[in-house]
């Protein structure tokens, strides 16, 4: 197993047709997960104990992901180690990992994550790009600002959304409209 590098890998977790952007953490050979109370990922790793890790470079996956559910049609369904897990359909590789709930704080589960299985589905490269990554900044701010409406936050997401929009091509352009239309949505519920 040695898909996931050391350091956050954010990937899209993947728990039974439930996706969401994660942080999986490897440091010293160890895999673990803080995952805030109150999502699905969290209930979901709490029935079934297992989480699939997508790598995934599409910017649109991870703005809606983060904000709606995707498919079913989205989801594969694959047998590995006994287990019937979920992985994303676009992924380009994924991690199978059982889950075990290692303590639980007032805001979140630490969760350790075991790799039982891992798949490269595409071999594809990616040169670098800002503005791909400017889009994962904003979207991690911008699931904080729906939560305090901080608008420090606010500030940072108009930051990275002119990045995305200078340096990014056409998914990072979806994924600009999409992300905009939910701050929008929330700031008008305000
Ligand atoms: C790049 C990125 C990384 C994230 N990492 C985490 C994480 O490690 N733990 C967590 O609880 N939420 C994380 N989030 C926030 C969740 O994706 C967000 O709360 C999501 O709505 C949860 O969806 P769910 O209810 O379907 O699980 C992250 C968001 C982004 C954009």
């Amino acid at each position: 197993m040695g898909l996931l590098r050391e350091g956050i890998n954010e990937v899209i977790g993947t728990t039974t047709v439930n996706a969401a952007p994660m942080g999986v953490i490897l440091r010293n050979g160890r895999y673990t997960l803080v995952a805030f109370l109150g999502s699905h990922t969290v209930e979901n790793i709490e029935k079934q104990g297992y989480m699939v890790a997508n790598i995934v470079h599409d910017p649109v996956i991870y703005v809606m992901t983060a904000f709606e559910d995707l498919p079913e049609e989205a989801f594969v369904s694959e047998t590995v180690d006994g287990l019937t897990v979920h992985r994303l359909d676009c992924a380009e590789a994924w991690v199978a990992m059982r889950t075990v709930i290692e303590r639980e704080t007032a805001e979140a589960l630490i969760v350790g994550l075991e790799p039982v299985h891992e798949e490269i589905v595409r071999h594809v490269v990616h040169p670098v790009n800002r503005g791909f990554n400017s889009i994962i900044e904003a979207t991690v701010h911008a699931t904080r600002y729906v939560r305090t409406g901080d608008p420090a936050l606010r500030d940072l997401i108009g930051h990275h959304l002119a990045l995305a929009k200078k340096c990014g091509g056409k998914r990072e352009y979806e994924a600009i409209k999409i992300l905009s239309n939910y701050i929008e949505i929330y700031s008008a519920s305000d």
